[in-house]
C-alpha cells in the first residue's frame, strides 16, 4: 500500500474532537457544554473520568501538529468547541477561544497541514440546554447558524473544509433514546419520549445543518472558496441470511442509520421505510425546508469502523426495549453459524470487518448518486491499561489500517468518488463513556506525564504516506 495508489490530490489525515483532546474545559473563558454536565453524573463514564484535562492539546497543539507532519499526514480534522467561542451559546464572544483556534489553524498551515474544521462534535453549550432544551427546540437552528456564521467569518479565510455536525445519528439515538450520551435523556425507558425525541432532534439537526450551509453559500463561499459537508457514521449492515425478511431488515437498518440523514440531504425526504414505520411521529419537511435541505452538501463525510449481521426479529420488539428501537426493529448479530463477523477490537461494538468498508462506501455511491465522499473516521482501540511497551507494538492496528484502506481503494477503483481519508485518531484520548479505558491513537499517551509516544502504526503511516519521488512505496 502506498500513497501513489490513490488518485492525485487524495488527502490523508487524522481526526479528533474538541472535548476529547483539548482539555482546559473550564478555563480561558470556555462555557460548559452538555458533556461537562454529563460526565459529572456518577457512573456514566468509566472511572468517572472527564475531559477536563485529557491530552491537553490546548497547550500542546504544536507538538501534535509536529507529529502529524513527521508522519506525513496532509490534513487535520479537529472540532471547534461552540461554548469556547460563545460561552452562553449565543451573544457574548470569548475572544480567548477564538485566539486558540486561530493559533491552531495558523500553525497547521505553517506546517503544511490542511485544517478541516468541524463545528459540532456532541458538545452543545449547556446554556442552551438549560434555556430551551437544546436540540429539542427549533431555536437551535438560528443559534447554530449564527455560531457557524461567526466561525466562517473569523476562520474561513484559512479553513477551506467545513463540517457542520459529527454523527447526528449518534446524538439523536444515544442522547435521546438509550441515554448513554449527553444529554442522557430517556435512559432505558420503555415508552414515552423515545417515541418522538430522537426524531425531533434529528430533524432539528438537519435543519440546523442546512441553515449553516445556506449562510456559508450565501455569504462566504464565493469569496472563501471552501467546501462544506456533514459527517455521518455508517456501520455496514449485512443480512444474516438470504431470506427476504433479513434482507429487508438490513435495508431498514441502513435507512434508520445513514438514510435518516443522507436521504433528506440528497432527496429532500426521509427514507420511505421510516415514513411508513414512524408515521406521524416523524416530522415532515415543509416545502421551504426542502429547498434548503436538499443538496445541502458539497461532500459527505463517512465514519466507518465496523459491520454487523442483521436479522428480522422472530418476534416484533424482541430485544428492543425502547420505542425508537422497536421502530427500527432489527436484531444484531456478531456471528453467523458460529463464525464471528471478524475479530473484536477492545470496544464491545468494534469488530474488524474490512469488507464492510468496501460495501458501505459502495452503497453510498449506488444509492445516493455517487456524492463526493470523505472517509472521515476509521480506526480501532486497545484497552486503556496496556503498558507503554505493549501499546507501542500495535501490529493489529497496522493490519486494521492496511486492510481497511485497501478496501477503500477498491471502492475508489470501482468508481466511488472519495477524496480523503482520516484515521481516528492521532492520539489516545477521552473516549466518551469509556473515558480513558480505550486507546484509539496512533500515538500512545502516558496519562501521568501526557508525553506522546508514536506507536508502530504511526511509523507505518509515515512510510505509506511518503511522497514517492523515486521510491516504490513498498
Ligand atoms: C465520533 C466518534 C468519535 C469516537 C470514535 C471512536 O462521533 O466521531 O464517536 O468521537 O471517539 O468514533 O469511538
Amino acid at each position: 500500500l502506498s500513497r501513489a495508489a490513490f488518485p492525485a490530490g487524495f488527502t490523508f489525515g487524522t481526526a479528533a474532537s474538541a472535548y476529547q483532546v483539548e482539555g482546559m474545559a473550564h478555563k480561558d473563558g470556555r462555557g460548559p457544554s452538555i458533556w461537562d454536565a454529563f460526565v459529572k453524573i456518577p457512573g456514566q463514564i468509566a472511572n468517572n473520568a472527564t475531559g477536563d484535562v485529557t491530552v491537553d492539546e490546548y497547550h500542546r497543539y504544536k507538538d501534535d501538529v509536529d507529529i502529524m507532519k513527521k508522519m506525513n499526514f496532509d490534513a487535520y480534522r479537529f472540532s471547534i468547541s461552540w461554548s469556547r467561542i460563545f460561552p452562553e451559546g449565543a451573544g457574548r464572544v470569548n475572544w480567548k477561544g477564538v485566539a486558540y483556534y486561530s493559533r491552531l489553524i495558523d500553525y497547521l498551515i505553517q506546517q503544511g497541514i490542511t485544517p478541516y474544521a468541524n463545528l459540532y462534535h456532541y458538545d452543545l453549550p449547556e446554556a442552551l440546554e438549560k434555556k430551551y432544551n437544546g436540540l429539542l427546540s427549533k431555536q437551535i437552528v438560528e443559534d447554530f447558524a449564527n455560531y457557524a456564521d461567526f466561525c466562517f467569518k473569523v476562520f474561513g479565510d484559512r479553513v477551506k473544509y467545513w463540517m457542520t455536525f459529527n454523527e447526528p445519528r449518534v446524538v439523536a439515538a444515544l442522547g435521546y433514546d438509550d441515554g448513554t450520551f449527553a444529554p442522557g435523556r430517556c435512559s432505558k425507558c420503555s415508552a414515552g419520549n423515545s417515541a418522538t425525541e430522537p426524531y425531533i432532534v434529528a430533524h432539528n439537526l438537519i435543519l440546523s445543518h442546512a441553515a449553516a450551509v445556506r449562510r456559508y453559500r450565501e455569504k462566504y463561499q464565493a469569496q472563501q472558496k471552501g467546501r462544506i459537508g456533514i459527517l455521518l457514521d455508517f456501520v455496514w449492515y449485512e443480512p444474516l441470511t438470504d431470506s427476504k425478511d433479513d434482507q429487508d431488515a438490513a435495508q431498514r437498518s441502513r435507512d434508520f442509520h445513514i438514510g435518516w440523514f443522507l436521504h433528506p440531504i440528497i432527496y429532500g425526504e426521509y427514507p420511505k421505510s421510516m415514513q411508513v414505520i414512524v408515521r406521524e411521529r416523524l416530522p415532515r419537511f415543509t416545502e421551504e425546508e426542502i429547498k434548503i435541505v436538499k443538496g445541502s452538501i458539497d461532500y459527505v463525510g463517512i465514519n466507518q469502523y465496523t459491520a454487523y449481521y442483521i436479522s428480522n426479529p422472530q418476534h416484533p420488539n424482541q430485544g428492543n426495549p425502547t420505542r425508537y428501537q422497536s421502530d427500527w426493529n432489527a436484531q444484531f448479530w456478531y456471528e453467523r453459524n458460529g463464525v464471528p463477523i471478524g475479530p473484536r477490537a477492545h470496544s464491545t461494538w468494534l469488530y474488524i470487518v474490512p469488507w464492510g468498508m468496501y460495501k458501505a462506501v459502495t452503497y453510498v455511491k449506488e444509492h445516493y448518486g455517487n456524492p463526493v465522499v470523505i472517509l472521515s473516521e476509521n480506526g480501532m482501540d486497545d484497552p486503556g491499561n496496556v503498558t507503554l511497551r505493549q501499546g507501542l507494538h500495535d501490529t493489529v492496528r497496522i493490519n486494521y489500517y492496511r486492510s481497511y484502506i485497501s478496501q477503500l481503494k477498491r471502492a475508489i477503483d470501482d468508481g466511488a468518488h472519495v477524496i480523503g481519508y482520516f484515521a481516528w485518531s492521532l492520539l489516545d484520548n477521552f473516549e466518551w463513556r469509556s473515558g480513558y479505558t480505550s486507546r484509539f491513537g496512533l500515538v500512545y499517551i502516558d496519562y501521568k506525564t501526557l508525553q506522546r509516544y508514536p506507536k508502530m502504526s504511526a511509523y507505518w503511516f509515515r512510510q505509506v504516506l511518503q511522497r514517492a519521488e523515486g521510491m516504490d512505496g513498498a
